[in-house]
């Protein structure tokens, strides 16, 4: 049997990992400056994960939500704790489309409503609801295709105001990344996640914070909306949630009511999820991560901003972004191939920085090195 062919892959073999680095078969040192899409937030194989996964799995892995799992409540504990939010309740799932296919099922369940707001340039998951809401016409099958999604511009008050005086009776909810990622790191600015708040309120739609990429502490808040000052309806969080293991949950205002089987699902929340989900949160707070991602972060925004070839670098704590001029469009190439340095990308010429959330200063200038020899090479070649 073959793989299925969906995804162009780059000819590396990854055999170990630790903090910011991997090795591959051959034995090369890599800078893992994406973490494997924004997903290793404390380090790879980072010694307590490793350590409450292996003494969980041997005691149990898995039992289904039809038992009692005192891990659940630890770490909605001791989530309610981290991100400010101890009056919420907690859905364990699996990854982030489903974190967000079940905030847009429940804002409907709630509120009764059909209609969703998104925004251009959104990217919000593959499956049918979430789907719908991804701007990218590519991805949405026809059998994802409804009239229920209005997608407006991003950051434009004035269009959000005017959609909800039309339609605002009829909107269910609203749903927005605080950063979007795959558009290509661009920020919800403050004014307008204060519009999105005070509009939900008064028309009864719910707000809905896609926190899958920008959230967990990649911001060097716990969620990037936390820079607005203030609470959407329902986070949805994945990626950063396990370092690796496959989690998702989304966070639910009080005012949101349960009721069973309303939602549901296998694998979410089992024994070994938790474990994961666990360690990352204790790693978060032991090593004060989110202060690390803040300050290794903003050196690393700071001395991007001084290489002029470099458009536009922007970003919060360790989710950042910069447009690479055509002269330089092989840059991520090279820093892969020359420089063994993983990172990300947005089309069309946008590198993307997702690095762990304990990233070093060192690892930063090694990361500025590499960026500078390769500028220094392509404007002699080009000066040829
Ligand atoms: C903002 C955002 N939401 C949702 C998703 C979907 O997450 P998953 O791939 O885990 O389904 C992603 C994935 O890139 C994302 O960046």
């Amino acid at each position: 049997m073959k793989l299925f062919d969906v995804y162009p892959i780059n000819n590396i073999v990854i055999e170990k990992a630790k903090g910011s680095y991997v090795w591959d078969d051959k034995g090369e040192q890599y800078l893992d400056l994406y973490g494997g899409h924004a997903v290793i937030s404390i380090g790879h194989t980072h010694p307590h994960y490793v350590e409450r996964l292996t003494t969980q799995l041997n005691k149990v892995g898995f039992y289904s939500n039809s038992i009692k799992m005192p891990l659940q409540d630890e770490l909605a504990e001791k989530l309610g704790k981290l991100s400010g939010k101890p009056d919420y309740q907690l859905f364990l799932i699996s990854s982030g489309a489903e974190a967000n296919e079940n905030a847009l099922k429940l804002a409907s369940f709630h509120n009764g409503r059909k209609k969703i707001v998104a925004f251009k340039k959104s990217f919000h998951g593959r499956t049918s609801l979430a789907v719908a809401t991804t701007d990218n016409p590519a991805i949405v099958a026809p059998v994802n295709q409804t009239p229920n999604v209005i997608f407006l511009p991003f950051n434009d008050v004035a269009a959000l105001e005017a959609c909800f005086a039309e339609q605002g009776a009829e909107i269910s909810s609203v749903i927005i990344e605080g950063i979007q990622g795959v558009g290509g790191i661009n920020i919800a600015s403050e004014v307008f996640l204060q519009t999105i708040r005070r509009l939900c309120n008064e028309h009864g739609a719910v707000y809905i914070a896609d926190s899958v990429q920008c959230g967990y502490g990649r911001s060097g808040k716990f969620f990037s909306h936390d820079y607005a000052g203030v609470d959407a309806d329902i986070y949805t969080m994945a990626k950063g949630m396990g370092n690796g293991f496959p989690i998702g949950g989304i966070i639910i205002a009080p005012h949101l009511q349960a009721k069973h089987g309303m939602l549901g699902t296998t694998f979410g929340g089992n024994h070994l999820a938790c474990a994961a989900a666990l360690a990352v949160v204790e790693v978060i707070e032991k090593e004060n991560l989110l202060q690390n991602a803040t300050e290794v972060g903003q050196y690393l925004m700071d001395e991007l901003k001084k290489i002029p070839q470099l458009q536009n670098v922007r970003g919060r704590g360790l989710m950042i972004g910069f447009d690479v001029p055509e002269a330089f469009k092989d840059l991520r190439k090279n820093l892969l191939w020359k420089h063994k340095i993983f990172t990300g990308e947005a089309k069309p010429n946008v590198i993307r920085l997702l690095p762990s959330l304990a990233l070093r200063k060192k690892d930063v200038d090694q990361l500025l090195e590499a960026i500078k020899e390769e500028i220094q090479v392509d404007a002699e070649s080009i000066a040829k």
